[in-house]
């Protein structure tokens, strides 16, 4: 199988103008509950690196905002994952505690971000909440609850904007969709 840049399906504009809602909302609900307190955000690697760097961007200068990445790599080919997953690299922090915001590119089988949710909340965050710039609902093997979702998206491989097929093209403005080319 391989694949082409197809359609666009959220422009550079739509995508901007959704991450500053997105903001908003987290601004709303972390502002009413948590006053006083750090916001954990963490950023999944490598495909979620473009979508955190402008949400933390949106949030504003009256949250305490700490910023830590993970890097993890799923076991499985280049389309699908397999639920395993790989810590390449670990929080440099505790978040013991702490108010914590996982952020993902895409939950697609849920796989990945239930396994996540099994490591951190192992290490008793104070609260621990889901941010995903796309969801693929119709996919979902696992129930995973998600408590920020930029968009809906139907059962396509999508690219661009941090999102990667087989390590190419995430430095695409736009998401699109990958085109099957049958050769
Ligand atoms: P899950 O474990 O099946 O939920 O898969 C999550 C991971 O698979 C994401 O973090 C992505 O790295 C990758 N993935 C799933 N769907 C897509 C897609 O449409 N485009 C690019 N990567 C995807
Ligand atoms: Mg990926």
């Amino acid at each position: 199988m391989n694949y082409k840049i197809g359609d666009i399906l959220f422009t550079r504009d739509q995508i901007s103008a959704r991450v500053i809602e997105i903001a908003e909302e987290i601004r709303k609900d972390f502002i009413k509950k948590n006053v006083g307190q750090e916001l954990f955000v963490v950023g999944i690697l490598k495909g979620s690196a473009i979508f955190v760097a402008d949400l933390v961007r949106a949030l504003g200068h009256d949250i305490d905002v700490r910023l830590d990445f993970m890097i993890i790599s799923s076991y499985g080919s280049d389309t699908k994952s397999s639920g395993i997953v790989r810590i390449i690299k670990d929080l440099d922090t505790y978040i013991e505690n702490k108010n914590v915001i996982i952020v993902e590119d895409i939950i697609d089988t849920g796989l990945t971000m239930s396994y996540l949710l099994s490591i951190l909340e192992r290490r008793s965050p104070a609260s621990i909440k889901v941010c995903t710039l796309l969801n693929k609902e119709e996919r979902r093997k696992v129930p995973v609850s998600i408590d920020y979702c930029g968009f809906e998206i139907p059962d396509k491989f999508v690219i661009g904007y941090g999102l990667d097929y087989s390590g190419r093209w995430r430095h695409l403005p736009d998401i699109r969709i990958a085109e099957l080319v049958r050769i």
